[in-house]
């Protein structure tokens, strides 16, 4: 990708047109209505209850739940529900379903349909080799006769709740499934689909391409959600413009910065954004994040999971370097407030931080199959899903996302 490719730009450069009014039509995936369009991205270890709830109290859009397995959604695994439970005041409630085997997902999405979800969503896009050398994951839209079966298991399950299915390009530049797994959707009654512009080897290396979202556009007529590389309000308005998609998925960019969802409502809105907040409001916004977390996982849980927000918060402000090592030991709110007490309240948020990527760095892979998968594509035999509580606990420690 070239230096003067708009997404090259450094930190703040991208052109700064808020939307016009009329520009972008709400989204629609079946009955709900998403305005502004934006869908915040399904993350593993992320996207728990807390964290949705502190972005819905900054904007308004669609907010996935991380990833929940069907095998221990099956089972009865109490973490597991409660992760896919997530909280009486959420609405609409969504989940991300994460299955290989058609009558499992069916169960679980009829399971979840009675409970009052709202919204499905179902990962093909999950690129960890221990789940596509099982031929999981983002292997499955490799072959679309197995993935015409689990969308159609989803779907009727449903009933009135919409299904929407979250894809990669493909496997690598050789085999690229995005433009069956649009067909498929589309046929088997998924009410959108959302594209990660990047392939399973690529994992988050490089830039999206956007491109492949403005392909699958133009290739199918359900709404196409666009997904990869939005850091700024900005960036989502340049997706919109550029590939004509219905709306876009956030993922890495909110990570400690949950107001950007105040930001994008603000310029879906024409307005101009906020500035960011300084150092005393994001201390506010941790002490908030904690409560969520400690309130949903008791203190030490919460805290643990606290750990990687506060590097993730204070990033780029100076002096966090110091405390980043207190900070990643820390076990309670006290503790974390009076480490955060060293950085002067006062600091400005650092620009180069706006568009520093938090998790998920560097690195491409050699995609693992199933020895033979690419043998006979037509196949739609489900791969071989974890039985045992113990397999399945293993299984979900290494699944981490798409
Ligand atoms: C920490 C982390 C966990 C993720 N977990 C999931 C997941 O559970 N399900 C999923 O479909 N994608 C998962 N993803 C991928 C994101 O949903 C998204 O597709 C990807 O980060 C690209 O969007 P971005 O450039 O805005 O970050 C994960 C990404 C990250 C960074």
């Amino acid at each position: 990708m070239s230096a003067a490719d708009p997404r090259n730009l450094p930190p703040g450069s991208r052109p700064r047109r808020p939307a016009s009014p009329g520009e972008f039509a709400p989204l629609r995936i079946g009955p709900l209505v998403v305005d502004p369009p934006v869908v915040l991205a399904p993350m593993a270890g992320v996207t728990n209850y807390p964290f949705r709830a502190l972005c819905r109290e900054f904007g308004a859009g669609l907010y996935v739940s991380e990833m929940i397995t069907a095998r221990g959604y099956l089972l009865g695994n109490k973490m597991t529900r409660m992760l896919a439970a997530g909280h009486p005041d959420e609405r609409p409630r969504s989940v991300q379903v994460y299955g290989s085997d058609p009558v499992d997902v069916g169960e679980m999405v009829k399971q979840l349909v009675a409970d009052g979800v709202d919204h499905v969503d179902m990962n093909f896009g999950c690129p960890v080799p221990k789940v596509t050398r099982n031929g999981g994951g983002s292997a499955i839209p490799v072959k679309p006769r197995l993935l015409s079966r689990l969308v159609r298991a989803a779907v009727k399950n449903a009933g009135d709740v919409p299904v929407t299915i979250k894809v990669r390009k493909g496997i690598d530049d050789r085999l690229i499934t995005f433009p069956d797994a649009g067909r498929v959707a589309e046929s088997e009654g998924a009410s959108a689909i959302g594209l990660h512009g990047r392939t399973a080897a690529e994992l988050y290396s490089g830039h999206a391409d956007w491109s492949s979202i403005t392909e699958l556009k133009q290739a199918v007529s359900i709404p196409v959600l666009g997904n990869g590389d939005i850091w700024e309000a900005w960036d989502a308005l340049a997706m919109m413009r550029e590939t004509g998609c219905d709306g876009v998925i956030v993922g890495r960019g909110c990570l400690g910065r949950p107001w950007l969802f105040r930001e994008l409502a603000q310029v879906f809105r024409g307005e101009e954004p906020d500035p960011p907040p300084g150092m005393g409001e994001i201390v506010a916004i941790m002490d908030r994040h904690a409560d969520l977390l400690i309130e949903a996982f008791g203190e030490d849980h919460g805290m643990r999971q606290m750990r990687k927000w506060c590097h993730w918060y204070t990033k780029g402000f100076p002096g966090s370097a110091r405390l980043r090592g207190d900070l990643a030991r820390v076990e309670t709110k006290a503790r974390m407030l009076e480490l955060l007490g060293e950085i002067d309240p006062a600091t400005p948020f650092p620009p180069n931080a706006v568009r520093a990527n938090r998790a998920k760095r560097g690195g491409t892979q050699r995609v693992k199959l199933p020895e033979g998968y690419l043998d006979d594509l037509d196949d739609d035999t489900p791969p071989k899903s974890p039985r045992s509580p113990e397999e399945i606990a293993a299984w979900e420690k290494a699944l981490s996302g798409g």
